[in-house]
């Protein structure tokens, strides 16, 4: 077994951690239409990105689907909070699907800005990781107007009709610094390049990478809990990694953290991306318990209070049913 370290040994707890307000609504909403309607409720893509709500949700009833097709006609589907493209809203209509629309009001408002863009006939710039569902979606409302820049690597490929007339919009959640960077350098291109509105990368996606950028510095080890196609998890293991984490990992259960992790470590940060459910972090930290890392400190940078009214169809039929 592995070398643990002699004398103390503890955990640096991040919060704001795990959920966010827009995955918690998307998950409710799941399960509020489950109980309402009763089993089955169909679902386009995962709900959220975590394999632990997948199949909680799968066990209670929800069927996880590609694409909208796969549904029989009039049955119920639910939007994922990822959001969708007007192109996958009108197929669901040419179903005669009900539909429920669970995207996150964030998302939402980045759909919102593409398309007022558009109309304006600005080129945009959406910085995002091409093939993601969220990009999917927000390019989706504007594609003649919209070209995806994955990253700093992208920037040189840009090309637009007016080089006065370009604005960027993003993915709500990339790592804030990247991001900042491809801005940067698409300035240097575009010098009346415009920015957002308002921010897009959200404030979960900044709250939860704010709060391991204090504890990494101090942490030997940083681990993730996070499903791998959860953009923002992933995020927090590059961004743990450049705040001076020597070594950081994503896990998705705790069964999944390697003894030889901790040879040589005093100090384990722990995190969770937003769409993780809390008991899979104490799973994670019963684990480091058992390895002698019992002191627990969580390091706070942030409140969050913002909580999402459930999707309106939703709302609509919980009213009716009294
Ligand atoms: Fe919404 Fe941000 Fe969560 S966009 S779903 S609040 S990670």
């Amino acid at each position: 077994s592995a070398a643990l370290v002699e004398g103390p040994r503890k955990v640096l707890l991040a919060a704001p951690r795990g959920y966010c307000a827009g995955v918690d609504r998307a998950v409710i909403a799941v399960e509020k239409a489950l109980e309402h309607y009763g089993p089955p409720v169909y679902v386009r893509k995962q709900i959220v990105h975590n394999l632990h709500v997948v199949s909680t949700l799968e066990e209670k009833g929800a069927i996880f689907v590609e694409e909208t097709d796969e549904v029989p006609e009039g049955a119920l589907v639910i939007f994922s909070a990822h959001g969708v493209s007007p192109a996958v809203v009108q197929s669901a209509e040419d179903r005669g699907l009900q539909t429920i629309d669970a995207t996150c009001p964030l998302v939402t408002k980045v759909h919102r800005e593409a398309v007022r863009f558009a109309k304006d006939d600005f080129d945009i710039l959406l910085i995002g990781h091409e093939g993601h569902e969220e990009v999917e979606g927000t390019a989706g409302e504007a594609p003649e107007h919209i070209q995806i820049v994955n990253g700093p690597e992208d920037v040189d490929k840009v090309e637009v009709r007016d080089p006065n007339k370009v604005i960027w919009l993003s993915q709500t959640t990339l790592s804030v610094d990247e991001t900042m960077l491809t801005v940067n350098l698409l300035k240097e291109r575009f010098p009346t390049l415009q920015d957002p509105p308002s921010d897009d990368i959200c404030y979960a996606t900044s709250n939860r990478q704010a709060a391991i950028k204090k504890i990494a510095p101090q942490a030997e080890l940083v681990i993730v809990v996070g499903s791998a196609n959860s953009s923002n998890s992933v995020r927090l293991v590059e961004v743990a990694l450049e705040y001076g984490a020597k070594a950081s990992y994503r896990v998705d259960f705790a069964n999944q953290v390697d003894e030889s992790w901790f040879e040589g470590i005093s100090t384990v940060g722990v995190t969770s991306g937003a769409s993780v459910p809390e008991v899979l972090v104490r799973e994670v930290l019963s684990l480091l318990a058992d390895y002698g890392y019992a002191d627990v400190e969580e390091v706070v940078t942030a409140e969050e209070d913002i909580l999402f009214s459930l999707p309106k169809e939703l709302r609509a039929t919980l009213k009716e049913k009294g």
